[in-house]
């Protein structure tokens, strides 16, 4: 376990916005920061983060946290492991209160794969370098392919021996569990016993951005038609294809740097690129770039170059994805290599010089260069053309950002020429497709507003199910009484009481379940009111670094996101406009109370019920006075609340 002492350290370090700008392109908006949610598609960033509350909050997709949550959301990390991760980043040093649980028994599969690959990348890199048939198969091959000991350390590659379960049977010794290990497509069950995958294959461990091992990409030595060239780890929870590029770890910063990425098909590219001193280079695994990867290239560059050998099938399917680059407003180009080579037998051959000289030379826009390819394929066929005419105005329509200007006016000359059809008539077709996907945008924006304001707890006027809204509203107000709660628990109430007190005065916990339905807010109340009386002072930090991440989320979901009132309004009533700090009595007052005339309304209502049922005399005089005192009670109440501004 971390001490609580070193995480107290950790905590007070935290820059939510050092630590969620590592993975987003954050800008600055108002007091608040704003970028693309790494959690979901989207064009337009909805993606915000508080530095002042220390949590960010997707309005897209409505995932929200603390740094601890997001590193644990993005990076699958556990509590502890993300712990770790901050440690080393703000060098903090760990200190443990006792020996770390044995790592076999971590519990959740996300943690138990990384550890196995881990344990499996240690066993193959060991092989590959100190065992005879490492050595004499694996090391050689990969030295007469000219890779060096340095990068193949830097890679972590590693050799599976022949035998039919070695890896297996040490995986199982050190008390892996088996399934785990089918899982992690380390080990099939042959003949009902376990036994190797990737057995006599040179193993290409897959990292994730952090250096992570997500799975393994299994090359055998000799070419053989009978088997796959290359196995791969199975999908698995940490295994996700779509999102991952091969080297992208080692080409992070290069690509910041070089603010370019250059993208390759296979692993053995990135390695010789590596080792040639190209390093902004990441691998595909020759299939089309999906939205999730074209992501994570933009967080660090809008120049992409795809560089694939001039015949491979690699190439239709990576012109496949690129539209979807075209709208992520990428600079897409292309160099196809010659002569039956792939970059790493390029490099090899030409050396590191001649390729970049290469590839600077022959770097073609992606636009032109498909429509070239398109050209060619539809000959003298019109009806063809006619499509493909249609094709390249709805590409173009796609780079349509602003700055993109002067882009979309160059493509739409030079592929005018190249179809040899009026400008003119290209330039309004471009525009036609434009104005549909703007109608169908701003659709979708009415859509999305409609959402934020739902809530934000307003009631929007399309919203056709108002028994959603109340029921919605109804929990806003709970929360907005737990909100009070958790941030002005500990300002004065009065000469004898604070906030806090005032409230648990107010409400027992016995009265609490009566007062809130949603068990996970009774239960944060719960647990504020055990740490005051136990003499902490809780606020609502200390439970956004809650190790139950249910808490620190619901805590998120709580805090209130809309205070930043707007410069220019400040400026307008100057300053004079009252903060919810400034009323802060008035909204614990009136939050309290609020639930309270909802409880004493509902109260009534099962009273009124109950009257309307047969009841002798006595039970009737008896429904009528609790009817009278209920009554008074929601007079009262609404008087008082009548007396304070609402909000
Ligand atoms: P290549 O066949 O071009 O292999 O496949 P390579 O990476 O150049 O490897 P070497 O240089 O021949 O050793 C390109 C990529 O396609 C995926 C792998 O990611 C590979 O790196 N692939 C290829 C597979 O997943 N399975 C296969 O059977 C073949
Ligand atoms: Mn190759």
């Amino acid at each position: 376990m971390i001490s609580q002492n070193t995480i107290q350290q950790i905590q007070s370090r935290i820059d939510i916005i050092d630590i969620v700008g590592a993975f987003v392109k954050l800008k600055k908006r108002g007091t608040n920061y704003l970028g693309i949610c790494p959690f979901h598609n989207e064009r337009t960033p909805s993606f915000t983060v508080s530095p002042a509350k220390e949590i960010y909050k997707c309005f897209g997709c409505g995932k929200s946290g603390n740094s601890i949550g997001f590193l644990m959301e993005l990076e699958k990390y556990s509590y502890v492991e993300a712990l770790r991760w901050l440690a080393n980043k703000y060098n903090v040093e760990i200190e443990e209160t006792e020996m770390s649980p044995e790592h076999k028994l971590i519990q959740s599969n996300a943690d138990s794969l990384f550890i196995i690959n881990n344990f499996a990348q240690q066993f193959f890199s060991d092989y590959l370098f100190n065992a005879d048939e490492g050595r004499d198969i694996g090391l050689s091959y990969l030295k007469e392919r000219g890779f060096r000991e340095d990068i193949i350390k830097k890679f972590q590659i590693g050799f599976n021996p022949g035998d039919r379960d070695r890896f297996a049977t040490a995986a199982l010794n050190a008390q892996y569990n088996i399934e785990l290990l089918q899982k992690s497509g380390l080990v099939a069950i042959r003949d009902n016993k376990p036994a190797d995958n990737y057995r006599s294959r040179i193993i290409f461990p897959i990292h994730n951005q952090s250096g992570k091992i997500l799975g393994f990409g299994a090359r055998i030595l000799k070419t053989n038609d009978k088997a796959p060239k290359y196995i791969n780890t199975p999908e698995n929870e940490i295994y996700v294809k779509s999102k991952i590029l091969y080297g992208s770890y080692f080409a992070r910063q290069a690509i910041d740097k070089a603010d370019e990425c250059l993208l390759v098909e296979g692993y053995t590219d990135v390695v010789s690129l590596h080792q040639a001193g190209i390093e902004n280079v990441v691998a595909s695994g020759g299939t089309s770039l999906t939205q999730d990867q074209l992501r994570l290239i933009k967080k660090y560059t809008n120049n992409l170059t795809i560089i694939y050998d001039g015949d491979s099938a690699g190439i239709k399917a990576a012109l496949r994805g690129m539209d979807l680059a075209l709208e992520e407003s990428l600079n897409v180009r292309l160099v196809l290599i010659p002569d039956k080579e792939d970059p790493d037998s390029y490099v090899n051959k030409v050396g590191a010089a001649a390729f970049n000289e290469f590839i600077i030379a022959n770097k073609k826009d992606f636009v032109l260069f498909q429509l070239n390819v398109s050209l060619k394929d539809a000959g003298t066929d019109s009806v063809k053309k006619s499509a493909l005419v249609n094709q390249v105005a709805e590409t173009i329509s796609k780079i349509n950002k602003a700055e993109d200007f002067t882009r979309q006016q160059d493509y739409i000359k030079q592929c005018a020429e190249l179809l040899k059809i009026e400008e003119g008539g290209l330039h309004a077709l471009v525009n036609k497709f434009i104005r549909d996907r703007i109608t169908k945008d701003e659709n979708k924006q009415s859509r999305d507003d409609a959402n934020d304001a739902f809530n934000n707890g307003q009631s929007p006027a399309d919203i056709e199910n108002d028994a959603l809204v109340l029921l919605n509203k109804d929990e806003e107000h709970e929360k907005a009484m737990v909100r009070s709660l958790l941030e002005f628990g500990l300002k004065e109430w009065d000469n004898n009481l604070r906030v806090a007190e005032h409230i648990f005065a107010e409400i027992d916990n016995n009265q609490l379940e009566d007062l809130i339905d949603n068990k996970n807010l009774i239960a944060l109340v719960k647990t504020y009111k055990s740490w005051y009386d136990a003499g902490l002072e809780p606020t609502s930090k200390t439970f956004l670094y809650h190790e139950d991440l249910a808490m620190s989320t619901l805590v998120v979901n709580v805090m209130d996101y809309n205070t930043d009132i707007s410069p220019n309004w400040k400026e307008f009533y100057q300053g004079k406009i009252a903060t919810r700090e400034d009323l802060y009595k008035e909204e614990v007052f009136s939050t309290v109370n609020y639930l309270k005339l909802r409880k004493t309304k509902r109260m009534m209502d099962e009273n009124q019920r109950e009257m309307e049922k047969e009841h002798t005399i006595e039970e009737q005089l008896m429904l009528l006075q609790i009817h009278q005192h209920l009554k008074q009670i929601e007079i009262d109440l609404t008087r008082a609340l009548g007396t304070v501004i609402f909000r």
